[in-house]
């Protein structure tokens, strides 16, 4: 090589190794992902929930929800807040789905929430709530966003409830009536549906812990919820694809990847437990498996919930599955709580980094769920329906500037992206959050939104980690 050569050589390796990952750093976009590595037709989308974001409690014929009653019961959130006003999204629709469309984002997953279509949980409806979803739905196709549906994210009808709700078989026949109308609808305009939104989560924290709507405790109360909400998962599949032409049909999971503690037995055997509570119960009836009694002996208590002929009912075959994750769950033998005798090691206990909900930030369980879901037969596409982060932000000058939310985002997708490398067919990403929303007991204090919201004033800021994704899909 020559003098001229070397000194080239290293002007090059200089701007190359300096300056570029400096000017990419200072764009804040990452050097390692590209929007183009996931694909043309990968999807990129926020969720949101009704009840955490459109307020509205009471206006144009809404009826009660479980929410609004056990948001205004004693002690039940933190410091007292409750969802009567939200995000006012109900009011600020428009303006709020642009930002999604700001952000160069392509979906737009939300639920209904089904008082505001059936004030008395079935029968007569209102037409102004109807409505409401129409104005939603249109916004989005206005703005070439995809809306994706959620049929029941957590509000179920007060009305219904008194009746036992989710613990009353009829709740069936309540929530297909339900099912039945809105896709009826709304079927011609919206082709992605998903039935329920993570069924573990509000049977376990409504029916058996009392931290979540209606309160309810008890193994009983949870273990016929549990087979209610299975039987409603399969069935609202089916109701969707009869009614909706080329209806893209799902439903989504809550799932944490689970680790022993150590090696010892019991603790290993707890894992397993834990395993089949959170992310097991409700796949493994929909791929036709039945219930993962062997791993969860209690729940084979279930079967005083099953009539004749539910087994073959609790299949059903979706063309996609919603895993929604936050974080890895390392789990010991405990005794508390009572027949799962497992519990998690609190990440603030293990030395590792955590987000705003005590949750561990750790990407690389993402990988390994896509994976195991991915190796059930019968999964034929997969979204990643919820991730997110709550941090304290704070705003200086009108901008948040959120650097762990982004380099969460970053991480995760990197082994998002992994997965797919491998095979894993995982076909879209939803952020959780829009904006930041009623995060049930928790209230207003974990801020998990792409979009700060200041709940005085209901004013909107585009976050950083807002801005990367705009930036971020643009390239
Ligand atoms: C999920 C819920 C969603 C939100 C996030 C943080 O479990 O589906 O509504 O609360 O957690």
């Amino acid at each position: 090589m020559t003098r001229r050569d070397a000194i080239k050589n290293t002007i090059l390796t200089t701007i190359g190794v300096v300056f570029v990952p400096r000017l990419l750093a200072e764009n804040n976009y990452s050097p390692l992902l590209n929007r183009s590595d996931f694909g043309n037709d990968f999807l990129w989308g926020v969720a949101t929930a009704a009840y955490q974001i459109e307020g509205a409690h009471d206006v144009d014929g809404k009826g009660k929800s479980i929410w609004d009653t056990f948001s205004h019961q004693k002690g039940k959130i933190e410091r007292s807040e409750n969802g009567d006003t939200a995000c006012d999204f109900y009011h600020s629709y428009a303006s709020d789905i642009a930002l999604i469309k700001e952000m160069n984002l392509n979906v737009n997953r939300f639920s209904i929430s089904w008082s505001r279509i059936f004030p008395e949980g079935i029968g007569k409806k209102n037409q102004a709530g109807i409505d409401f979803y129409h104005k939603v739905i249109d916004k989005c196709l206005e703005l070439n966003i995809q809306p994706w549906i959620t049929l029941y994210h957590w509000d179920l009808p007060q009305v219904l409830q008194d009746k036992g709700g989710w613990t009353n078989r009829d709740v069936i026949t309540w929530f297909s009536e339900f099912a039945d109308f809105c896709t009826k609808e709304y079927g011609s305009k919206v082709k992605n549906w998903m039935v329920l939104n993570e069924p573990t989560a509000f049977t376990t924290l409504g029916y058996m812990l009392g931290m979540h709507a209606p309160g309810e405790k008890g193994l009983n109360k949870l273990l016929a919820a549990v087979h209610h909400a299975a039987m409603c998962q399969a069935e609202g599949g089916r109701i969707i694809r009869k009614n909706v032409e080329n209806a893209h049909v799902g439903t989504t999971f809550s799932c944490s990847h689970i680790e022993s503690k150590n090696q010892k037995p019991a603790n290993i055997a707890a894992a397993k437990r834990y395993d089949a509570l959170v992310n097991r119960m409700f796949i493994e009836p929909a791929l036709g498996l039945g219930y993962p009694m062997a791993d969860f002996p209690v729940l084979k208590k279930l079967s005083k919930y099953m009539k004749k002929g539910d087994a073959e009912k609790l299949a059903f075959d979706f063309d996609f599955i919603g895993i929604q994750n936050y974080t890895r769950s390392i789990v010991q033998h405990s005794l508390i709580p009572p027949v799962l005798w497992a519990m998690e090691v609190p990440a603030k206990k293990r030395d590792v980094p955590f987000t705003d909900m005590g949750w561990e930030v750790y990407p690389e369980g993402i990988y390994h769920l896509l994976k195991k879901f991915a190796a059930y037969k019968g999964i034929k596409k997969i979204i990643v329906s919820e991730n997110g982060a709550a941090f304290p932000d704070k705003v200086e000058n009108g901008a948040i500037h959120d650097k762990e939310r982004t380099e969460f985002f970053k991480s995760y997708l990197t082994q998002v992206l992994r997965a797919k490398k491998e095979g894993v067919p995982v076909m879209g990403y939803f952020v959780w959050t829009l904006m930041d929303n009623f995060e049930w007991s928790f209230g207003y204090r974990p801020r998990f939104g792409l979009v700060y919201v200041d709940f005085a004033t209901q004013k909107r800021y585009l976050k950083d980690s807002g801005l990367w994704f705009k930036d971020f899909l643009a390239h």
